[in-house]
């Protein structure tokens, strides 16, 4: 017998310290600790695993059962809603990832069975109109449907905040409607959403928004505040100067102001989550 291991002891550490953790500043309980840019991930390897339900691919990230923040967020989830580029986005599955790491049960379906939009939509052959058309919200609205049922009767989930980036956002908004089933939206860069879209939200939602987006113009974006401001939901809207259509994905991250703001885009989530899907 050899004497317990370094890894075991420090285990061991691990565990006891999880337990006796340092109260948060200002008094709060410890699962109201603030998380840090350190737990989004934006390279190496994704930590969760695919599941089907209902004919629909699941990405599936659980959170850490010993961390404080976990069990503060029993019954909550968070529907992850990609961009064109789905699953098969590196950046897409660490995020799902970075949100299990904020305490959160992380889930985001396949929104286009198996066929995402390729990395480059610039390349010969890829039509973009028949690929939007091709996953018009009658076509992703049930996948949204089924993706919310999934939570709710699979994981016994109450309560669920909806990211969505890019494509994605836009369904952050829909499902954000009355008895659409999302608790807490938030969209980062959205595309293609609508005014009635944005009228119709019956809970909260906060947007991130690029300084440089085609898909959302500077009168677009003001538009969406008014809107906004007549609804009677909590709402927050960021601009991040420097940054470019999908930067809160697809970011370069060897660019300080680029990096600050993808990083700072999933704080403001796991902030907006924290404080709306917790009340
Ligand atoms: C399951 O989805 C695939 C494509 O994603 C489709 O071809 C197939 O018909 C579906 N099966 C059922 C039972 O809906
Ligand atoms: C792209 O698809 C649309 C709709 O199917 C079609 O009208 C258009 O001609 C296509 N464009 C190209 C360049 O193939
Ligand atoms: C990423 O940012 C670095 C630092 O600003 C820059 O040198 C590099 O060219 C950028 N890469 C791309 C692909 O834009």
């Amino acid at each position: 017998m050899r004497a317990p291991s370094l890894t075991v002891f420090s285990t061991l550490l691990a565990l006891f310290g999880g337990v006796t953790a340092i109260p948060a500043p200002g008094g709060k309980p410890e699962g109201c600790q603030a998380v840090d840019a350190s737990i989004v991930a934006s390279t190496g390897e994704p930590v969760g695993k695919e599941v089907v339900y209902n004919n629909i691919t699941f990405y599936v990230s659980k959170p850490d059962r010993n961390n404080v923040r976990t069990k503060a967020r029993a019954g909550k989830a968070v529907l992850y809603l990609t961009d064109v580029f789905g699953l098969a986005l590196r950046e897409n599955k660490l995020l799902v990832d970075s949100f299990a790491r904020a305490g959160y049960l992380a889930v985001a379906p396949d929104l286009f069975n198996g066929a995402p939009a390729p990395g480059d939509i610039n390349v010969p052959g890829f039509n973009t109109t028949e690929f939007l058309a091709k996953h018009a919200p009658e076509f992703t609205d049930p996948i949204i449907a089924t993706s919310i049922d999934y939570l709710r009767k699979e994981h016994k989930v109450s309560r669920i905040g909806a990211p969505g980036y890019c494509f994605g956002g836009r369904y952050s908004f829909r499902f954000a409607a009355e008895g659409k089933g999302v608790d807490v939206g938030f969209a980062a860069h959205p595309s293609l959403l609508e005014e009635s879209e944005i009228q119709a939200i019956a809970r909260p939602v906060a947007v991130a928004s690029a300084e440089h987006d085609s898909l959302m113009t500077p009168a677009q974006r003001f538009e969406m505040e008014t809107i906004l401001s007549n609804t009677p939901q909590p709402y927050q809207t960021t601009l991040y100067s420097g940054t470019e259509h999908g930067f809160a994905v697809r970011a370069n991250m060897s660019d300080p102001q680029s990096r600050f703001g993808k990083e700072e885009a999933f704080l403001q989530a796991v902030r907006w989550f924290d404080h709306f899907l917790l009340a």
